[in-house]
C-alpha cells in the first residue's frame, strides 16, 4: 500500500497511529536538531518531523530532500507543541521512522504556492505544475462538481446524455469552423463541431425527448478572455416543450447550482426582452449588479445651437449618483476611454450638478442653467450627481454608452464579483443584417423559429429586421452564459427561412438535406439550450477568465503553449492527405 492516508486528513483523533503518507515536498525547515518537511498532496499539507536526535540518518535523507520530491513517509502521529491553525492538519505532525524518495524533481521554474511569482506564460508552458498550486486545483474541483450537479439534477428530470459525433458535416454559418481532412476521401474535410446542434434536433425526431451533454465545441474565432477555441457546454434539448418551458427547467438548473455552490437562493430570475436591453444597457448582455440605465435626451438637448447634439439621432447619458466633485483629470481620463479605438466615440459630454444646484458641464457655451436643468430632470439626476453624455448613430452611440456604463461601475466598485445578478434577455431578432456581405445572417442560428405572430413578415422583406424570435440567452454578471430558441419543426417554414437566409434550394439541400428529411418524418416541436460550462464555472467563481478554469487551455493566440501546437506537420502526412501547403 502507498499511503495508508491523505496529506489532507489527519487530526488529532488520529494521534497514535501509524501511517504512510506519500506527496511532494512543498517546503522543508531545517532547525538544526529537527527537520520539518510539508508534505502535499491534493488534499492538503502535512507536517513530517525528522529528529536528528533520535533518528540521524533519516533526518539526514531528509535534509537533502528537493521541492518537489515526491516522496513516501512511515510515522506515528503526534500532536504537534506549536499548532498551526491555518492548515486542517496544523494540531499533529508526522514522526518520521521511514523515509523513500519516490522520484527526485528538478526545481520548478515558479514557486508552487497561491501566490505564484510565476508570470502567465510560464505558468501556461508548465500546466502541470500550475495544477499542483491549491487555486488551480480548487478551479478544477469546482468545474468537476458544478458537472456531477448538472449531470445529477438532469438526469433526475428524465434528460439522457447521449454523445453525438466529434468529425461532421462543415456548416459555413456561425463562426469559422475548425476541419480536419480524410485519409480515405481524398480532398474531402470534416469539421469538428461549433455544437452539436443539428444532432440534438435529430435526437428529438428519434424520440429522444430530453437530451443533454456535457461537450466539447470548436469555434475557430478571435479570442478573447471568455472565448476559447475548444470550450465545453452544457447541451441541451427537449421536445414539447415551450418556451416558457425551457426557461423554467434552465432556471431551476441555475438556481440549483447557485444553492449547492454558492449557498444563495434566487426567486424568479427578472427578464427583459432584447429591445429594452439595447435601450437600457445599450448591449444584450446587461450587467444587472448596478443601475445606471441610459436616459435618452435627444429631445431636450437639440435647438440650444450646439451641432454635434443637433445632428445626432441619439443623445443619451448616464447618471454617476454621488460624483459631481469629479476632477478634471478623472473627466479627461473618462473621454480618452470612450475614444479609445474599442469604444470609439468621437467625445463625451459631462454635466455635474453640483449638490449646491449649481451646473458646470462641457457645453457651457450652448445650455444656460435652465436648460441643463431640463436634462437633469429628464435623466432624473439630483444634486451631487454627474450626469455623461455620448451622441451619434443610434445602435453605435449605445454601444459605446454601454462601455462607459461599465467601466464607471468598475471604477464605482459597483461590480462585485460575490454579488449574482442572473437575467433572461428574451425576443431576440431573428435576422441581423451584415453590410459588408449585405445580407441578413440568422441571430442565433438558422433553425430558430420566428415568433409565431412576426412570422408573416418573412413575406415581406422590408420588414425582416423587425422579426423577432423565440430566442433566449441566460445573462450573468454581463457575461452571457447560455442561449437558445424554439426550433423551426415545420419543413415549410424552414425553407422559406433558408430562402430568406439567401440560400438556393440546392445550397439549403446540400447544406442540411439530412435535417430536412428528418423533419419530413414525424419532427416534434423542440427548443433547447446550451450553456458556456467554462464562463458558469468562471462566473461562480468570481473569474474574469475562463481560462483558469481549463485543465490545458490555449493562449490568446490559440496556441497551447506547452505542446507547442498547432505546429506543421510531416511532408509524409501532408502526401498521404493530398494537401498542399503553401505559407507566404
Ligand atoms: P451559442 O452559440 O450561443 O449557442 O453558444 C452557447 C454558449 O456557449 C458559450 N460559448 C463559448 N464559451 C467559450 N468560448 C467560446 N468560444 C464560446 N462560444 C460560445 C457561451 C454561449 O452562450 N447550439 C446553440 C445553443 C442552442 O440553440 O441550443 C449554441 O451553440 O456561453
Amino acid at each position: 500500500m502507498y499511503r495508508t492516508n491523505t496529506c489532507g486528513e489527519l487530526r488529532l483523533a488520529n494521534v497514535g497511529q501509524t501511517v504512510t503518507l506519500a506527496g511532494w515536498v512543498q517546503r522543508s525547515r531545517d532547525l538544526g536538531g529537527m527537520t520539518f518537511i510539508d508534505l502535499r498532496d491534493r488534499y492538503g499539507i502535512t507536517q513530517l518531523a525528522f529528529n536528528m536526535e533520535t533518528n540521524a540518518p533519516l533526518c539526514e535523507q531528509a535534509r537533502k530532500l528537493g521541492r518537489e520530491y515526491v516522496v513516501q513517509v512511515t510515522g506515528k502521529v503526534i500532536e504537534r507543541s506549536s499548532k498551526n491553525s491555518k492548515i486542517p492538519t496544523g494540531e499533529i505532525e508526522i514522526e518520521a521512522t521511514d523515509l523513500q524518495v519516490l522520484n527526485a524533481a528538478k526545481t520548478p521554474p515558479f514557486t508552487i504556492e497561491d501566490q505564484s511569482d510565476g508570470g502567465d506564460d510560464l505558468r501556461m508552458k508548465y500546466r502541470y505544475l500550475d495544477i499542483r498550486r491549491n487555486p488551480v486545483r480548487r478551479n478544477l474541483e469546482m468545474r468537476h462538481k458544478m458537472a456531477m450537479l448538472v449531470r445529477n439534477y438532469l438526469s433526475d428530470r428524465n434528460f439522457l446524455e447521449i454523445e453525438t459525433p466529434m468529425l461532421i458535416k462543415s456548416t459555413p454559418e456561425g463562426a469559422r469552423d475548425f476541419v480536419v481532412p480524410s485519409r480515405m476521401n481524398p480532398g474531402e474535410f470534416y469539421a469538428l463541431p461549433q455544437s452539436p446542434q443539428q444532432y440534438k434536433q435529430l435526437l428529438m425526431v428519434a424520440g429522444m425527448d430530453r437530451y443533454f451533454q456535457i461537450v466539447r465545441c470548436f469555434r475557430d474565432e478571435d479570442l478573447r478572455a471568455d472565448r476559447q477555441p475548444e470550450f465545453t457546454q452544457i447541451d441541451c434539448e427537449m421536445s414539447f416543450v415551450h418556451q416558457e418551458d425551457v426557461l423554467n427547467m434552465f432556471e431551476g438548473l441555475s438556481k440549483h447550482l447557485f444553492k449547492e455552490m454558492k449557498g444563495i437562493e434566487f426567486d424568479k430570475f427578472p427578464r427583459m426582452t432584447w429591445h429594452d436591453a439595447m435601450c437600457l444597457y445599450g448591449c444584450d448582455k446587461p450587467d444587472l449588479r448596478f443601475g445606471m440605465t441610459f436616459k435618452e435626451v435627444t429631445d431636450v438637448v437639440k435647438g440650444h445651437g450646439f451641432s454635434l447634439f443637433d445632428g445626432s439621432e441619439l443623445v443619451v447619458g448616464i447618471v454617476a449618483e454621488g460624483c459631481a466633485e469629479y476632477t478634471r483629470k478623472q473627466l479627461d481620463a473618462l473621454t480618452d476611454f470612450v475614444k479609445r479605438p474599442q469604444v470609439g466615440a468621437g467625445g463625451m459630454v459631462y454635466i455635474k450638478y453640483n449638490a449646491d444646484g449649481s451646473f458646470k458641464s462641457s457645453v457651457d457655451k450652448f445650455y444656460d442653467a435652465e436648460a441643463l436643468k431640463a436634462i437633469a430632470d429628464k435623466m432624473g439626476a439630483k444634486p451631487g450627481d454627474l450626469m455623461l453624455l455620448l451622441c451619434g448613430p443610434a445602435m453605435k452611440t449605445r454601444a459605446q454608452l454601454c462601455a462607459l456604463r461599465l467601466e464607471m461601475g468598475n471604477q464605482l466598485g459597483l461590480r462585485d464579483p460575490q454579488k449574482f445578478a442572473p437575467l433572461w434577455v428574451i425576443d431576440f431578432p431573428l435576422l441581423e443584417w451584415d453590410d459588408e456581405t449585405q445580407r441578413y445572417y440568422a441571430m442565433h442560428h438558422p433553425f430558430t423559429a420566428p415568433k409565431p405572430e412576426d412570422e408573416p413578415l418573412l413575406d415581406d422583406p422590408s420588414r425582416w429586421g423587425d422579426i423577432r424570435a423565440n430566442a433566449y440567452d441566460i445573462v450573468m454578471n454581463g457575461t452571457e452564459v447560455g442561449g437558445g430558441s424554439i426550433r423551426i419543426h415545420d419543413r415549410t417554414l424552414q425553407n422559406k427561412m433558408f430562402h430568406t437566409l439567401g440560400f438556393t434550394d440546392e445550397k439549403a439541400a446540400a447544406q442540411f438535406g439530412f435535417l430536412m428529411d428528418a423533419f419530413t418524418y414525424g419532427a416534434p416541436p423542440h427548443a433547447g439550450l446550451a450553456f458556456g460550462f467554462d464562463r458558469l464555472c468562471s462566473i461562480f467563481a468570481g473569474a474574469d477568465s475562463i481560462r483558469d478554469f481549463i485543465a490545458f487551455p490555449k493562449n490568446n493566440a490559440g496556441r497551447d503553449v506547452m505542446s507547442q501546437s498547432p505546429a506543421p506537420i510531416s511532408q509524409e502526412q501532408l502526401d498521404e492527405l493530398c494537401i498542399k501547403v503553401d505559407v507566404k
